[in-house]
């Protein structure tokens, strides 16, 4: 018999929540991590005593009330209500589309007359099939959101003129006829007291644990200790990219100590202009409603992805599923290696479902495994 009932490569939520379960039933597990720290993305780093958000800010909302129990069962989370704001040529406007920002936009104050402005200049864009993003958006809202709001932003998104993305980038773009800005629709949202390292910390629990630790440095070794592999890392990689590369947009944070207790007033300010580089400052104690004397913000710089870089998002275009497709096949006549996480499934997942689907890969897994 092996020493470790599971290896688990990679300790994000996925990886957590797996080892949790695991260790539950009274299996033995080890997870393993390339970084220096466990939690994946959603690690927090502390500086001037404020839960910094190393990759990138995370507001953890689910409409899932199992869900919602079980990240409550290891840390409490705080009433944090996501509502950014955009910043336009030196104008402020609420996120998301709704009457406050008709009114910033229009002076208008009633939803009958954000309506039809909204209608007339839908119709006036005169798109009956788009065949881009910018076709979408002005179809879905017309031109006054489109160009504020949307056009830069995306583009500094994706790196590319808005006119040569694809539609289907914005399925839907929701406007909202209440003067409400609380950015999400679900019934549960919040941060957790204390940061997420708790909740890492809290899923984890005396778990073994090796930071520091790369599983394709060590492969045959760490395969060799465990009977099941639990991989949440790069599924190209896993396959030495024999089909090729899958690619991905990236990220640069710019973190900076300001010496002032509370510098924009809000914890997500948006960039909406084309030709400010970065597309949104983060002032993070607000996320915990922090009273530190000092502040941290990040402004977030979205950057082509080149291998030796974090990647953030997938690009699911036609070519890198099909890709994906290529490599999954293969996943699929493994006997001993589960894959999930959003790096091994190449989907962007926000938490509530990667904890999701970890917890039905647990459930079925030692439904089979008995
Ligand atoms: P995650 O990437 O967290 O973990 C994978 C781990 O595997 C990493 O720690 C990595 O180091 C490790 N690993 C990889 N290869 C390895 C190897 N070869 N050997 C050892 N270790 C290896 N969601 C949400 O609900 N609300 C939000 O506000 C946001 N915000 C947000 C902002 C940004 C910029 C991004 C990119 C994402 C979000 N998300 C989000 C999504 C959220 O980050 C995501 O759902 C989870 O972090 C995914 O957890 P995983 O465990 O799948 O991956």
């Amino acid at each position: 018999k092996k020493k470790y009932d599971y290896l688990i490569v990679g300790s994000g939520l996925y990886g957590s929540v797996f080892a949790h379960e695991a260790i539950k039933r009274g299996k033995k597990c080890l997870i393993i991590d390339k970084r220096n720290h466990v939690g994946g993305n959603v690690y927090c780093e502390k500086i001037e005593d404020i839960n910094v958000h190393k990759y990138g800010a995370h507001i953890f909302h689910t409409n899932d009330k199992d869900i919602w129990d079980y990240v409550n069962s290891f840390v409490e989370f705080n009433r944090y209500t996501n509502s950014p704001l955009a910043n336009y040529k030196g104008q402020l406007y609420n996120l998301p589309f709704n009457m406050n920002t008709f009114y910033q936009l229009w002076g208008v104050k009633t939803p009958n007359e954000a309506r039809e402005i909204i209608k007339s200049q839908i119709d006036q864009a005169l798109i009956t099939v788009p065949s881009n993003l910018q076709e979408q958006a002005l179809s879905l809202v017309g031109k006054d959101i489109y160009e504020k709001l949307i056009k830069g932003y995306t583009e500094k998104q994706w790196g590319r003129p808005a006119n040569e993305l694809p539609a289907f980038i914005i399925k839907r773009l929701p406007v909202r006829f209440t003067y409400d800005n609380n950015y999400f629709n679900d019934k549960y949202q919040g941060i957790p007291i204390g940061g997420y390292n708790k909740l890492i910390d809290g899923l984890l629990g005396d778990c073994e644990v090796k930071t520091g630790a790369d599983f394709f440095e060590n492969r045959a070794d760490w395969t060799a200790m465990a009977e099941h592999v639990i991989f949440t890392g790069n599924i190209d990689q896993f396959y030495g990219y024999q089909f090729g590369r899958l690619e991905y947009r990236s990220l640069r944070f710019e973190h900076e100590i300001v010496n002032e207790e509370n510098h924009q007033g809000n914890a997500v300010v948006n960039y909406t202009e084309r030709n400010i580089p970065y597309t949104r400052i983060i002032e993070h104690k607000h996320f915990e409603f922090g009273t530190q004397p000092k502040t941290v913000v990040t402004k977030e710089f979205p950057e082509d992805w080149t291998p030796e870089k974090e990647a953030y998002y997938p690009i699911n275009d036609k070519h890198n599923n099909a890709l994906f497709e290529k490599y999954k096949s293969l996943s699929k006549k493994e006997k001993n290696v589960i894959f999930g996480g959003r790096l091994a499934t190449y989907q962007y997942y926000d938490m509530h479902q990667i904890i999701g689907s970890a917890l039905k890969a647990t459930a079925t897994h030692f439904n089979s495994t008995n």
